[in-house]
């Protein structure tokens, strides 16, 4: 298993080009299914998960092509409605191909994708919204087998509470669906206004996506349409952030601040210096350690806990203390033991951290069971003192594009070690 080898303490100078948003190509790779149709995705990120999504859609017949940044699907035929266990497992977002197929052939089978790493993550939502659209569901030997043989029927679909998953999945699957779909207490993620955009383009009626409320009328058919998918915010706050724990200049290309939610005034008071311009921003940070802030992970516009990991290793050298709250993810707090291992001073109770900032860290051997706590040691390491080995780096390459790149490119003492 590769690593990443990290030299500390320099600061980062430069530009780097932000990439698609991960959580956002991988929804509107689903879509395809919904057509016959030729669908062109532009900006889309070639990171792992992206690959194996195109090998999942290609089993039920959506032939792909990648040139650059540019993903072209074409489900003509769905040439099989079964989502096997091997590839649904090692992604979530694989399940995602439910809601389509059924849609589209009016029957699938998908494994369940099980728990994972930073919580037990059910799809119960998931399973709930479809059966309100009158899908027929069983669950057999760990995977979901449902039929509608009459088509899906509008309905409303009231979420207990916010999932982004449930709310792209009830979207893809009344596209298609006889009639009227009302999602209430729907997510609001910039990425679900990106699936509204991208199926609104292929011909679909959806409206209300970024409010709590979305409205589906389902079409008949869908057609052809080039979409572009939006930067990610995530891997925009990961690199704020980094220049946060270093300092220097960085400029973010193609990226949007304003996509940061309330991660943008957390990361101002915090010391950073954000200076929109046109084609993306500029982020600097010139003092010797940011401030402590508190922060509390909650949907959109919250502050996104898919940044929560990589601020525990910007508040780890900060001056003060500061409290991270987890609101949606049982256990994401795994880098911590790891951040603790190069000094940060961390004590967790329940879905509460106390990072007390210390004035340096220390390059020191980590491991992260996920992606994102995987890019918060990568943060840790490039402001640490000394040597960081990021061990099981195949998190980063699910989801940050080109990484040591990108970092080597501002100065970065940052390499990647093959076993
Ligand atoms: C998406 O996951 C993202 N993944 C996650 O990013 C992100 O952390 C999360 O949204 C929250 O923003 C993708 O887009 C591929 P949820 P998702 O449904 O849709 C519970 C990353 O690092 N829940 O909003 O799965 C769930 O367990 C990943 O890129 C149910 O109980 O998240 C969680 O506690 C990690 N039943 C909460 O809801 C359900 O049926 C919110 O999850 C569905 C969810």
């Amino acid at each position: 298993m590769d690593k990443l080898a990290i030299i500390g303490g320099r600061p980062l100078y430069g530009e780097i080009p932000i990439s698609g948003a991960k959580n956002s190509a991988l929804k509107v790779m689903a879509a395809s299914l919904l057509t016959d149709e030729t669908l062109t995705l532009t900006n889309v990120p070639r990171l792992a998960d992206v690959e194996m999504l195109m090998r999942l859609l290609d089993q039920h017949g959506a032939r792909s092509t990648f040139d650059g940044s540019t993903l072209t699907l074409h489900a003509k035929d769905i040439v099989s409605t079964e989502a096997p266990y091997d590839l649904v497992r090692k992604m979530r977002a694989s399940f995602n191909v439910l809601g389509p197929l059924l849609a589209r052939e009016g029957k699938a089978k998908v494994s369940l994708p099980g728990g994972c790493a930073i919580g037990a993550r059910p799809v119960d939502l998931h399973l709930k919204a479809l059966s309100a659209l009158g899908a027929e569901i069983d669950l057999d030997a760990g995977y979901v087998i449902a039929a509608a043989p009459d088509g899906l029927k509008g309905a409303k679909v009231s979420l207990p509470f916010v999932s982004v998953g449930a709310t792209e999945h009830t979207m893809l699957a009344a596209a298609l669906a006889k009639g009227t779909t009302v999602i209430e207490n729907a997510a609001r993620e910039p990425e679900i206004v990106d699936l509204a955009t991208c199926l609104n383009a292929m011909g679909a009626q959806v409206a209300g996506a970024g409010t709590s409320t979305i409205m589906v009328e389902g079409v008949e058919k869908l057609h052809s349409a080039e979409h572009r998918v939006l930067p990610d915010r995530i891997e925009t706050g990961a690199y704020v952030m980094a220049v946060g724990a270093t300092g220097g200049e960085l400029t973010l290309t193609g990226a949007d601040a304003h996509l940061l939610g309330a991660a943008l005034k957390v990361l101002e008071e915090a010391g950073l210096e954000i200076e929109t311009n046109g084609a993306g921003f500029r982020v600097r940070h010139h003092q010797e350690r940011c401030r402590a802030v508190d922060i509390v992970t909650q949907p959109f516009p919250g502050f996104p806990t898919d940044l929560q990991a990589q601020f525990m290793a910007l508040m780890a050298t900060a001056d003060g203390t500061s409290t991270i709250k987890e609101t949606i993810f049982e256990n994401r707090f795994m880098h911590a033991p790891e951040l603790a291992r190069m000094g940060a001073k961390i004590s967790v109770d329940g879905q509460t951290a106390t990072v007390r900032g210390v004035r340096r860290l220390k390059g020191a051997p980590v491991m992260a069971t996920d992606l994102r706590a995987s890019m918060s040691l990568v943060i840790a390491g490039l402001a640490a003192e000394g040597q960081t080995m990021v061990n099981r780096v195949y998190h980063l390459d699910r989801g940050f594009e080109r990484l040591e790149e990108k970092l080597q490119n501002c100065g970065a003492l940052i390499e990647r070690v093959k076993d």
